[in-house]
């Protein structure tokens, strides 16, 4: 059940166009998560603006937020939960957390 509510994001997620480049846009970009995420506004996942303005000042949310690109989950903003993305390695999801939190 869970796999297939992934897999039917996915194929929508594929059909969306990617955001422009910057430096760790780029990153985000290539390893897909522009795919569900928008700076500004919310597609699948929640907009990264968004997210850095809900754990502003929070010290515990790049570790965890790390974690979660890695391993995915969901909870925080909605029904909707974000798969795992095996694609990233562990420094790759620390950038892109410390990345998402400083938008
Ligand atoms: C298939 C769609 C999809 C993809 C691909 C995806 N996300 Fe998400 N993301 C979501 C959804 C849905 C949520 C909301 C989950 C929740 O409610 O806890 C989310 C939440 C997040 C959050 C906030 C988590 C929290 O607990 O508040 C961060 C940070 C994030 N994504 C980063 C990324 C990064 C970085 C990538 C690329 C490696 C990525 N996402 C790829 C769908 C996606």
């Amino acid at each position: 059940m869970k796999r297939n509510v992934a897999r039917i994001i996915l194929a929508l997620a594929s059909t969306l166009v990617v955001a422009p480049a910057f430096a760790d846009l780029a990153l985000a970009s290539s390893r897909n998560c522009m795919s569900c995420h928008n700076l500004d506004r919310k597609i699948v996942g929640p907009s990264l603006k968004d997210i850095a303005a809900k754990y502003k000042g929070d010290k515990t949310a790049p570790a965890r937020l790390a974690s979660k690109i890695m391993e995915g989950g969901g909870g925080a903003w909605g029904v909707v939960k974000m798969p795992a993305n095996p694609q990233v390695s562990e420094a790759e999801a620390k950038k892109l957390a410390a990345w998402v939190l400083s938008l």
